[in-house]
């Protein structure tokens, strides 16, 4: 008799449990993108609440607007000195959405923290594989520059102090880009280092790997590089599967592939501003990630 009670209890304690953990939606990390903060995701924070009620949402409050040219690897390690607290409290794991330059330094944070408890990471309109263009964002940073000078700023060590030069790739200066660039060719394991098998592990806790970007962005160029694509030394697109770190598996790409953990998520007639707050977007990209 006394068995049965005790089964009982348990069974009834197991149901308590599984039902917290169905009905909870994972927190969600947001992290914002270059001369932005956290105002611009309040409408992508009001997207979640909506459609699942109750997620605990965080835009992350660092380096906004001026300060998101800070060097990036600072930027990553203190990213990370915030999101760790809420990684800490989630016992089920978090979900990061990563906006633009965001996505490149919430990839760089999954590479270089062992066993992080991110379940799902969604990088909205990154230059995952670099960026190589003339944009009004260039243009604010380097007034009257044109993209075939700007390697002369940027591959040096006071060009490497400035956001945008970590993940200029200038594909007419290729050894130049591999030896001076401290950040993009080191993360995508282009320059070899003694930590790419460890970062690859790291990257690999994930989930799933969530790539959302489109041919109108008008800022990331090559567009495609928000889909790990980028420009040959033709300035002509090769594709993610074509690309050196894809088939050598570098940082774990392929293997997400493999796995079936890798979704690419392509929408048109979406301005890169307006990424965050396109409920198109989120509905058919997004939601479904975010569970
Ligand atoms: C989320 O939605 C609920 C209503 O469903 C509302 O009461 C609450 O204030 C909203 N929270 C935020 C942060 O918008
Ligand atoms: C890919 O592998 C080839 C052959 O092992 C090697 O020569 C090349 O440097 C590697 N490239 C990268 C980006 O890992
Ligand atoms: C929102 O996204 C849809 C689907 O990609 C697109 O057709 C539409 O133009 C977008 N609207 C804005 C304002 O970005």
């Amino acid at each position: 008799m006394r068995t049965t009670t005790a089964i009982l209890l348990l069974l009834i304690l197991l149901m308590v449990l599984l039902r917290a953990c169905v009905d909870g939606y994972r927190p969600v990390i947001i992290v914002h993108g270059i001369f932005d903060g956290p105002k611009q995701f309040q409408t992508l924070a009001l997207f979640i609440n909506e459609t699942h009620p109750g997620t605990e949402v965080t835009v992350v409050d660092l380096y906004k607007h001026m300060s998101s040219l800070k060097p990036l690897w600072k930027q990553v390690q203190n990213f990370h000195r915030a999101i760790e607290p809420i990684m800490e409290k989630a016992r089920d794991g978090v979900h990061l959405l990563c906006f633009s330059q965001g996505g490149l330094i919430c990839r760089a944070l999954l590479s270089t923290t062992p066993n992080h408890n991110i379940h799902n990471f969604i990088a909205l309109s990154s230059p995952l594989a670099g960026q190589y263009g003339d944009t009004d964002y260039l243009q604010q940073v380097f007034p009257g520059c044109v993209k075939d000078m700007i390697f002369l700023v940027c591959y040096n060590r006071v060009g490497q102090r400035v956001s945008i030069c970590q993940y200029w790739n200038d594909p007419h200066h290729r050894p130049s880009y591999l030896k001076n660039n401290k950040f993009l060719p080191v993360l995508n394991g282009d320059t070899p280092h003694d930590k790419i098998k460890s970062w690859r592990e790291n990257f690999l806790h994930i989930k799933k790997l969530v790539l959302i970007g489109g041919p109108d962005d008008g800022v990331i160029t090559p567009w495609q590089s928000s889909h790990f694509g980028f420009y040959n030394s033709k300035e002509r697109v090769v594709e993610m599967r074509n690309q050196e770190f894809y088939r050598n598996d570098t940082f774990g790409l392929k293997t997400l592939s493999a796995r079936g953990d890798l979704s690419l998520c392509l929408c048109s007639g979406v301005k890169h501003m307006h990424w965050h707050s396109n409920f198109t977007v989120f509905t058919n990209c997004i939601e479904k990630w975010l569970t």
